[in-house]
């Protein structure tokens, strides 16, 4: 395994494989990024894993400065699961200054998690195209934890006729329910019990579809008392193209939880 910091010596690298797996992450990584990775072995002859924590993804007052960055441990994650090549940029081989920008689509990039991280999804947006272009692999592999994300990042390479495959990886979830995030490590012993309401949430509301209930706001409703201990940015349920809807169509539908755990925020969601 190599770890590579520089374009043009990935690139050199890269050249003539025809078979590259790749899987973008911001590092501090955990058993979630290790099915992303896994998939990715299993599937290309080369897997490269980008490590990189992109500063234009965060907005003012978040926690860029003190997200997790643990490299050392990252590398041997990477290591024991047959990465070949780990990307690690600094940002100034990735940014220019004055440079042009990638806008995340008016509706769906600023709705959910696009509405209270106004212009999150436009430096997301811009950091994967420019990793996807570094890479330019066969596969590139998301998380469906990061339901929205996916999705946008499946429009942007429809619509720019990106020469990629995407493949979403199922959340994985930790014994207890919490789905696995670089961002619970922030949570102490008390926020962690409080956050498992958030699963939690998600059975309650799969539970009735299953019972034969489609109305969303009846649904909504319940999960909302089930989370009322905690700071609610949104409980929603959306067609998987980001449209909202009334009633629940089996097969096409995500529930999405947002909320705040003191200073934390954590995402969850369930596709149904
Ligand atoms: P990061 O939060 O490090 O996540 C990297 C990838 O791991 C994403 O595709 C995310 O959806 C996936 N992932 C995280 N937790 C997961 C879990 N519990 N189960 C399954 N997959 C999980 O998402 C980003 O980084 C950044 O926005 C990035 C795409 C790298 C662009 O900067």
């Amino acid at each position: 395994m190599e770890v590579i910091t520089r374009v043009a010596d990935l690139r050199n690298r890269l050249d003539k494989e025809s078979s590259v797996g790749f899987v973008p992450t911001m590092g501090a990584l955990h058993n979630g990024h290790k099915a992303l990775i896994d998939r990715a072995r299993a599937e290309n002859r080369v897997v490269v894993v980008s490590i990189f924590v992109n500063p234009t993804q965060f907005l003012e007052g978040e926690d860029f400065s003190k997200y997790p960055r643990t490299f050392d441990k990252d590398r041997e994650v990477c290591r024991l699961s047959g990465v070949d090549y780990i990307f690690l940029p600094d940002v100034d081989e990735v940014y220019f200054s004055d440079e042009l920008s990638i806008l995340a689509p008016k509706e769906r990039g600023f709705t959910l998690e696009g509405f209270h991280r106004i212009g999150h999804f436009n430096g997301m947006l811009q950091i994967v195209l420019k990793l996807l272009n570094i890479v330019q692999p066969q596969n590139a592999y998301f998380g469906k934890k990061d339901a929205q994300q996916l999705a946008l990042i499946q429009q942007m390479v429809k619509e720019l006729f990106l020469r990629v495959n995407i493949v979403p990886v199922d959340i994985i979830r930790d014994r207890d329910g919490l789905a696995l995030s670089s961002r619970n490590r922030y949570l102490s012993h008390s926020e962690r019990d409080r956050a498992l309401a958030i699963p939690k949430s998600l059975e309650i509301g799969s539970k009735l579809i299953m019972s034969g209930e489609r109305s969303t706001s009846v649904i909504i409703n319940r999960m909302l008392n089930a989370l009322q201990e905690l700071d609610i940015d949104y409980v929603e349920i959306v067609r998987r193209d980001f449209q909202n809807i009334e009633s629940v169509e089996i097969g096409n539908s995500i529930i999405l939880v947002a909320v705040r755990v003191g200073n934390t925020r954590l995402i969850d969601n369930m596709f149904v």
